[in-house]
């Protein structure tokens, strides 16, 4: 049913049929119709950093930035979902088009550019979800933010998101929003980590409530990098990391029409690159901090070698626009023969 929904679908533009979509999803989960489409058999529970997931196949960040899909999404099956990226102020994002299908390599290239409605927004939604769903809020700083007051931007959303989130992303990877990627590095990095950690504490103290913060990396980086930054966040006591977000590589795809667009590239060709720096950060960090798997899962064994090279759980984003829901009940099927 989801091949024939996508052919169709892939006759509109990419942001139109994520539009249409996502309203579709919206509406049929008021009609309580989701179980049309959902995945099945996907009670798989689990546990990360002390959460309850419904199964360990999570939505990764950026299909829902505003949170304005959570109980439809919490509805086809996924083990937790992760909204955002959001920033303090709303934001238009890049000009379009702005997103491309490379549907040769089951991939995508974005330049959405944190296209949100602002953090006070997505906070509403998350407040008045239905769903009981494990719910992770990822937040970024906004363009016009200049890089030596970025950390603010992510304060800012660290605070508001803080007690209706299950766990909190730091997004220092995505390469469209000029800038952002320089913060994995160096002096900019441990600011950032002392700064978020000692607001964690201080909100842990004010509110009695103790909310896991993940940070978000970059395929991109040299071995040396990751182990540095593995480092760190290990260092200021980071709860947890997410490898990884899409690269600014296009080896895997010349040729392709779209391949030269600017932006990240996700889907199936990132599979290696993404799985190459989970394992160096594993190796890193051993058994001290729990990571979140993403990058290139298009079936049931990618999700199978994310949690070889030391994933504990994983997410999906481009092979669920290629796969559909389906691909959740894949993964937790293939997950399951790890047991
Ligand atoms: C259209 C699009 C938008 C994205 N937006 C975000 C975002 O706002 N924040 C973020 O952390 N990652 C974002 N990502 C990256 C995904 O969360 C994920 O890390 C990446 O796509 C690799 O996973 P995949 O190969 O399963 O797609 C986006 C990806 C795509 C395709």
């Amino acid at each position: 049913m989801y091949n024939l929904l996508r052919n169709a679908l892939f006759l509109l533009s990419p942001e139109t049929s994520h539009e249409f979509s996502m309203d579709s999803l919206g509406a049929l989960n008021r009609l309580k119709m989701s179980g049309l489409i959902a995945a099945k058999n996907v009670d798989e529970p689990c546990e990360f950093l002390g959460l309850k997931l419904k199964n360990p196949v999570g939505l990764a960040a950026g299909l829902d930035k505003n949170g304005d899909y959570i109980d439809a999404l919490d509805a086809l099956g996924f083990g937790y979902v992760e909204v955002g990226t959001v920033t303090p102020l709303p934001q238009r994002g890049n000009d379009k088009p702005r997103l491309f299908r490379l549907p040769e390599k089951k991939s995508i290239i974005n330049r959405m550019g944190f296209n949100n409605k602002g953090i006070d927004h997505l906070v509403e939604q998350v407040k008045n979800r239905k769903s009981k769903g494990v719910v992770g809020i990822n937040i970024g700083k906004n363009k016009n933010t200049p890089a030596e007051l970025a950390v603010n931007d992510y304060l800012i959303c660290l605070e508001k998101a803080y007690e209706v989130a299950d766990y909190i992303t730091i997004n220092l990877s995505s390469p469209n929003t000029p800038g952002l990627r320089d913060l994995q590095f160096g002096e900019p990095l441990n600011q950032l980590l002392g700064q978020l950690k000692d607001k964690q504490v201080q909100l842990d103290n004010q509110t009695g409530l103790y909310r896991p913060i993940l940070v978000k990396i970059a395929p991109d980086m040299e071995a040396f990098d990751i182990e540095q930054v593995a480092k760190a966040f290990v260092k200021y006591g980071i709860d947890g990391a997410i490898t990884t977000n899409t690269t600014i590589k296009r080896d895997a795809v010349q040729g392709l029409k779209h391949c030269d667009e600017m932006g990240g590239l996700s889907g199936a060709v990132l599979l290696d690159d993404s799985n190459t720096a989970l394992r160096v950060f594993k190796e890193t960090v051993g058994d001290k901090m729990p990571i979140i798997g993403v990058g290139g899962i298009t079936k049931g064994e990618d999700a199978i070698s994310k949690i070889k090279n030391g994933a504990d759980v994983v997410q999906i984003y481009s092979g669920f626009i290629y796969e559909g829901p389906k691909l959740i009940s894949d993964c937790v099927n293939a997950l399951r023969t790890l047991k």
